[in-house]
């Protein structure tokens, strides 16, 4: 395991200990040696992968040594030096991260084995690092194309969500981050919002393509697809908060939505903001039933049924946002330029 290019520390303020640890390790490793805990502390361009450390020093402890250096450098080995068993600090020491401790005098073999046994143990925590990364990397490549393959199924139904769905999911970041919400949450919200029609999948094509009025029967038909949605994303762990936008999406403030006709601030604010962005869209673009709107009589629109269909804090938060972005070009740009 050993090879010239494994950096060691030897930290410890008599110099006896720092030489004879020098002469056990340097056929093995690159050894560098140290009086004082600030002179590692201030430079670690040396990159070390195990620090040797007294644990009684001057100017600091070994283990005020130890959690400072775990804290920069979490991956670094450390192994204490103890003049005598003291069976508390040492404790102490491996409960806070120390990897293990050898007591003056110590053999050359002791030595070398600890240092290897925590060389290697910095292997394993290396490579189960990389492990994670690449399989958190591979999870989200799949969880793109899958999410892509659904949006796509749906679409092939009702040829236009797959659009709606990515500029809808585009607003919806753009304008919670410009509102305050959480990264992480923002961040499952825009993955339900880019799934918020995925219920369709489970109604008739021969409804969602009819041009004429629906019957009770298919209205019916229709009202179940944020349910449907909402059982299909919920077993999955990606969604989070972002579920109540499948849910309830096509709730209204005044109680006359579905599936569950909530009334107000019942409806979860994601659902509630959504519920505009979704309504802008929509209004915005070509339907086969009616042309587009222009962005001015579409913020009409919304303020008109502001406290009907929308929430009215809602309302007042998000539009001053759609009035800036569009000023600025930018939502102008979202909205039209999203095709790939
Ligand atoms: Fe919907």
């Amino acid at each position: 395991m050993g090879n010239k290019k494994t950096t060691v520390f030897v930290l410890d303020d008599e110099k006896s200990v720092q030489e004879s640890m020098r002469m056990i390790l340097k056929d093995k490793y690159q050894v560098f040696t140290f009086n004082r805990p600030e002179e590692v502390l201030t430079d670690l361009s040396l990159e070390p992968d195990l620090i040797f450390t007294d644990i009684r020093m001057f100017s600091m402890s070994g283990l005020e040594f130890l959690e400072k250096i775990k804290k920069m450098k979490p991956q670094v080995e450390v192994v204490m030096i103890t003049a005598y068993p003291d069976f508390s600090s040492s404790l102490q020491a491996l409960r806070s991260g120390a990897f293990d401790y050898i007591v003056k005098p110590f053999g050359k073999n002791q030595v070398l084995e600890t240092a290897e046994r925590a060389l290697q143990k910095r292997n394993q925590v290396i490579e189960s690092t990389r492990m994670i990364r690449d399989l958190r990397e591979a999870i989200n490549l799949n969880y793109e194309a899958t999410t892509r393959a659904l949006v796509l199924a749906v679409d092939a139904k009702d040829s236009y969500t797959a659009e709606h769905s990515r500029r809808t999911s585009g607003l919806l970041l753009k304008i919670g981050k410009r509102i305050g919400i959480p990264h992480s949450k923002l961040i499952a919200c825009k993955r339900a919002a880019e799934l918020h029609d995925i219920g369709k999948i489970g109604v008739e094509e021969s409804i969602l393509r009819k041009k004429g009025p629906l019957t009770t029967f298919e209205f019916e038909k229709i009202k179940q697809h944020p349910v449907i949605g909402y059982q299909i994303l919920r077993p999955t762990a990606f969604f989070g908060e972002g579920l109540d936008i499948v849910l309830y999406h096509h709730e209204r403030n005044d109680g006359t939505g579905y599936p569950e006709g909530l009334k107000g601030k019942k409806i979860p604010f994601v659902a509630r903001l959504f519920a505009i962005i979704d309504s802008y869209d929509a209004m915005r673009s070509e339907r086969c039933y009616r042309g587009k709107l222009s962005f001015r009589e579409t913020i009409e629109e919304i303020m008109r049924e502001k406290g009907r269909q929308f929430e009215s804090s809602v309302v007042d938060l998000v539009v001053p946002h759609f009035l800036k972005f569009e000023k600025d070009g930018d939502l102008y740009r979202l909205i039209e330029t999203t095709k790939e």
